[in-house]
């Protein structure tokens, strides 16, 4: 039935990097434990800088190299439409999660609101950091944690 999916939006700052790779993989998780049709995934950015534009082109080689396929294109998020709209918003770090929570309020969404390191269950991460300035590393780290933590999530969610 349409309307009894889960809906899940995932977001960070730019939409570029953390966020479109937590869609590829708790997609792809979804697809393996044969509940993707049970879900409605998206992902979106706290600024509009990189609206329009696919991801970055190093998160896309990083995850690739480990089966993921990430196709969305950037948008800002939508606090009118969003925060009603889906049923859990998922921030990356402590900035996007103080963030989103302000931009719940008017909506009385606060409670749809959590931080993916929230469903960490091996790695021990209490945000997932932002990779954009820095190198091969950190894009691996961001990869590390978005898996364990989707697994979490998906363990997490009823379907
Ligand atoms: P993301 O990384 O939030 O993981 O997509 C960033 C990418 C770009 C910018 C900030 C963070 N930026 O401001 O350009």
């Amino acid at each position: 039935m349409e309307n009894s999916k889960v809906k899940i939006l995932f977001v960070c700052l730019g939409n570029i990097c953390r966020s479109p790779a937590a869609e590829a993989i708790f997609s792809q998780k979804a697809i393996s434990a044969g509940v993707a049709g049970r879900l409605e995934i998206d992902s979106a950015g706290l600024n509009g800088y990189h609206d329009g534009e696919p991801a970055d082109q190093r998160m896309i080689r990083h995850a690739s190299q480990r089966g993921y396929k990430i196709t969305s294109v950037s948008r800002k998020i939508i606090p009118s439409r969003d925060f009603v709209y889906f049923d859990m918003i998922v921030g990356m770090d402590n900035f996007n999660f103080k963030e989103l929570k302000r931009l719940a309020s008017p909506f009385g969404a606060q409670e749809k609101v959590f931080k993916m390191t929230d469903f960490a269950s091996k790695c021990s991460a209490n945000e997932v950091p932002d990779p954009y300035y820095g190198g091969a590393a950190g894009f691996e780290n961001v990869l590390d944690i978005l898996e364990d933590c989707s697994e979490g999530l998906l363990n997490n969610i009823e379907l």
